[in-house]
């Protein structure tokens, strides 16, 4: 999916409807804001959301990518969080409901079509939809990182629970970063990344790691309705110094991923 410097990360959940595409567009949103280079990707192919919560109609969507030979830097939509700073989306399309087939194909085709231009970032995010489709498992398998989003519902951690025992059963993938969101206090934060992190611990041999917890926030109902990111419309919102929180903790892996590479790599001057 990249090379060595961009970190690719999957954000997944079992249920809809918990956030993903809210928190994934803020938390590039965020990272940009700190100087990263990010591409957002909508890979909820059929349902895109991303351009719909940016209030956009971009003229050509990943569908052209996978259909033709448009270049991928043509479909780009640049999002401004800043004076001078953007990062880039590439959204998807609404109601294009490919066959069975190419639908699970294409995580790897856009994947090959998309390999250059994802060397110019240091993240790729990709809005991944929800459920265990073949598109969904595919898309997860390919990031080096995977987020998943749950709430304190418990419909919502048992379907995260079984997204996690088929990606670890079928894929052989056992490293989770947990996003709790849309939670009322520090309880039920930990309440849900424990109930989630034991089942997968005690059936699955596998231990999640805590990413952070986001709060219940209106503004967030509110951005949406506004067709605007939350950081750019209420950047004061209880929400977002949460996002911030994650954003670093993202930059912090990031880092630790570089150094390791570095530390392998033979060419790379040692200091003296
Ligand atoms: N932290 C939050 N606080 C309050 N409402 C939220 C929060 N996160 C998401 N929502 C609500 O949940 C809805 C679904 O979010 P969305 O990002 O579209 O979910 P998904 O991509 O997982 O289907 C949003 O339209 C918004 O109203
Ligand atoms: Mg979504």
């Amino acid at each position: 999916m990249s090379d060595n410097t961009t970190l690719s990360i999957a954000v997944l959940s079992g249920k809809g409807g918990v956030g993903k595409s809210n928190l994934a567009l803020n938390i590039s949103f965020a990272l940009n804001l700190k100087g990263a280079r990010v591409l957002l990707i909508d890979c909820d192919f059929g349902l895109a959301n991303l351009d719909v919560l940016l209030g956009i109609t971009p003229p050509k969507t990943i569908q052209n990518i996978l259909d033709s030979n448009l270049k991928p830097a043509d479909v780009l939509v640049p999002v401004n969080t800043s004076a001078g700073r953007s990062f880039d989306l590439l959204p998807a399309s609404s109601g294009v409901a490919g066959s069975f087939d190419e639908q699970r194909k294409a995580p790897a085709l856009l994947t090959k079509k998309i390999s250059a231009l994802a060397r110019r970032y240091d993240y790729v995010i990709l809005d991944v939809g929800a459920g265990i489709s073949p598109t969904v498992l595919n898309f997860a398998s390919m990031a080096l990182m995977r987020v998943l989003v749950i709430t304190p519902e418990p419909t919502s951690l048992t379907d995260s629970y079984a997204l996690v025992k088929v990606l670890s059963a079928g894929r052989g993938i056992r490293d989770y970063l947990v996003l709790v969101n849309q939670i009322e206090n520090a309880k039920q934060e930990t309440q849900a990344f424990k109930r989630l992190s034991a089942a997968c611990t005690h059936f699955l041999n596998i231990s999640p790691v805590f990413l952070g917890g986001i709060p219940d926030d209106n503004n967030m109902q509110e951005a949406v309705r506004r067709q605007t990111p939350l950081l750019r419309e209420f950047p004061e919102s209880k929400s977002v110094k949460h996002i911030f929180a994650v954003a670093e903790k993202l930059n912090k892996l990031r880092a630790s991923m570089l150094a390791r590479i570095a530390a392998l790599d033979p060419l790379t001057p040692v200091p003296k």
